[in-house]
């Protein structure tokens, strides 16, 4: 079946259009799972819905969070999620996404602490005094993807015959050096010692959307120390794990690990080497074992990359401008997000898995994760562009047990769209009041 908008109003429906598809997508009445409180590490969540990073591209010139991101913290706390994922943080100012994406130095530390606890502070009032989500703070460098100033300023772990055509590189455009790699990682670990001053409980060392790491477990045709073989390709990001868990004792260490690009080989991580749509687990899984035994105790599966394989990473009704309609139907892309998360519980049953890529369930979702849970295939379940949209829709599962179907995410990528103009992204249609007229400047070609 083609793609097709989200129209199910009812979960029969949704239900219906599933088994059509013949797709083995769980849903389930019985949100009790969703309640359920969840170990990581030594901690424990109030309960099995998150967060996951969601940059709104609007912090200070020096990297700290402003008015903007720290009302996002506030309404995601308030809506009562047991774990808050904070969005991307550069450890490096060249590797920062936007001018205004948040950026960790010991100058403003301060700030990141304060967003953190006048946050938590909000959730209380919100949930209740012994509201006490965990929380992680991703850690970032973005590498092709940087453009701390006005133009983009690649950082590239090899060549791309794909992504180079479009970034137009040219082939002798030179690669960060080994060195400079064996330097990020000091970097690494000075903002897990600030993220541990803040209160974060765990830091995240991004691994996912092809960003640098992320590109460098893909990094097949590079030469040196970080490409090539497998254990060239994870070095960087076990080394960091590692020397996080050695050097800053007392915060959990997390991964968002994509398991699955959807780049063809050999420019591919976690595919098939002849078809590009077809996940590879072998060596994400091998990973996820060497990332557990180093001593990571929560991993986000994730996938595709969200500028070239968008829905592969964000199943949704519309995409951004100039994008494409992918032929395949939204249902399968959320179902094949919910199986990768399964298949890395599956191997890791002692690692907690929090799964991704719900939104275009709408207010279906907690359905779908209710199910999910309850097989035992995930431990939590995030959603993202849904909480842009609809902060409170944790605590609706929670205590009236539904959400409100005009409140949810309608998967528009006005999010996206923003951020693509160089906006403050938020969600434009359900909080129009903020993000309707940054949407419409940005649209007018005026940005942000
Ligand atoms: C505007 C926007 C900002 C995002 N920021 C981040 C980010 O900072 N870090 C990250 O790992 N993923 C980021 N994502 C990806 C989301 O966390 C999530 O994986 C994706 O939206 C799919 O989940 P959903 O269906 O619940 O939206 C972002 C997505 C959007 C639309």
């Amino acid at each position: 079946m083609p793609h097709e908008r989200f129209r199910f109003r009812t979960l029969d429906a949704l239900a219906a259009r599933i088994t059509e598809l013949g797709l083995d997508l769980p849903v389930s009445d019985d949100l009790s799972p969703l309640a359920r409180r969840v170990r990581i590490g030594d901690r424990e969540t109030p309960n099995a819905l998150a967060i996951p990073p969601m940059e709104g591209c609007d912090g200070t010139a020096d990297g700290a969070p402003d008015e903007l991101t720290r009302r996002r913290y506030q309404r995601f706390a308030r809506g009562g999620a047991g774990l808050l994922w904070f969005e991307a943080t550069a450890v490096v100012y060249e590797g920062r996404a936007n001018p205004r994406q948040l950026y960790l130095t010991p100058e403003n530390a301060p700030a990141f602490a304060h967003m953190r606890e006048e946050a938590l502070a909000a959730g209380r009032d919100a949930n209740g005094s012994d509201y006490a989500p965990f929380t992680v703070l991703q850690l970032t460098h973005s590498g092709r993807y940087s453009r701390p100033g006005a133009a983009p300023a690649p950082i590239i772990a090899h060549h791309d015959g794909l992504l180079d055509t479009v970034f137009n590189l040219p082939r002798d455009y030179p690669l960060i050096t080994d060195e400079a790699l064996d330097r990020l990682q000091d970097c690494y670990v000075a903002a897990a010692r600030l993220a541990h001053a803040c209160g974060f409980d765990a830091v995240d060392i991004k691994s996912c959307h092809r960003y640098l790491i992320s590109e460098l477990l893909a990094a097949h045709t590079r030469p040196g120390r970080y490409g090539g073989s497998f254990a060239n390709r994870t070095r960087l990001l076990l080394d960091v794990v590692r020397r996080v868990r050695a050097e800053v004792p007392g915060i959990q260490v997390a991964v968002r690990l994509n398991v699955f690009d959807g780049h063809p080989y050999p420019w591919g991580w976690g595919v098939s080497t002849d078809d590009a749509t077809t996940p590879d687990l072998e060596e994400p899984l091998r990973l996820i074992g060497l990332l557990q035994e180093a001593g990571v105790t929560l991993l986000n599966v994730t996938a595709g990359n969200p500028y070239y394989t968008p829905h592969i990473n964000r199943p949704f009704d519309v995409n951004v401008v100039g994008g494409y309609t992918p032929e395949e139907h939204p249902l399968v892309g959320v179902t094949r997000l919910i199986h990768l998360a399964r298949a890395v519980k599956e191997y890791s049953p002692e690692l907690t898995v929090v799964g991704t890529g719900y939104s275009w369930l709408r207010h279906h979702l907690g359905n779908v994760a209710a199910a999910v849970m309850a097989r035992g295939w995930v431990d939590l379940v995030g959603v993202g562009r849904g909480a842009f949209a609809y902060p409170d829709f944790a605590r609706d599962l929670l205590t009236t047990g539904r959400m409100n179907a005009r409140q949810a995410c309608i998967t528009c990528s006005r999010c996206t769209q923003i951020m693509r103009d160089h906006g403050r992204a938020g969600c434009a249609i359900l909080d129009r009041a903020v993000y309707g007229p940054i949407y419409e400047a940005g649209r007018g070609g005026a940005g942000q």
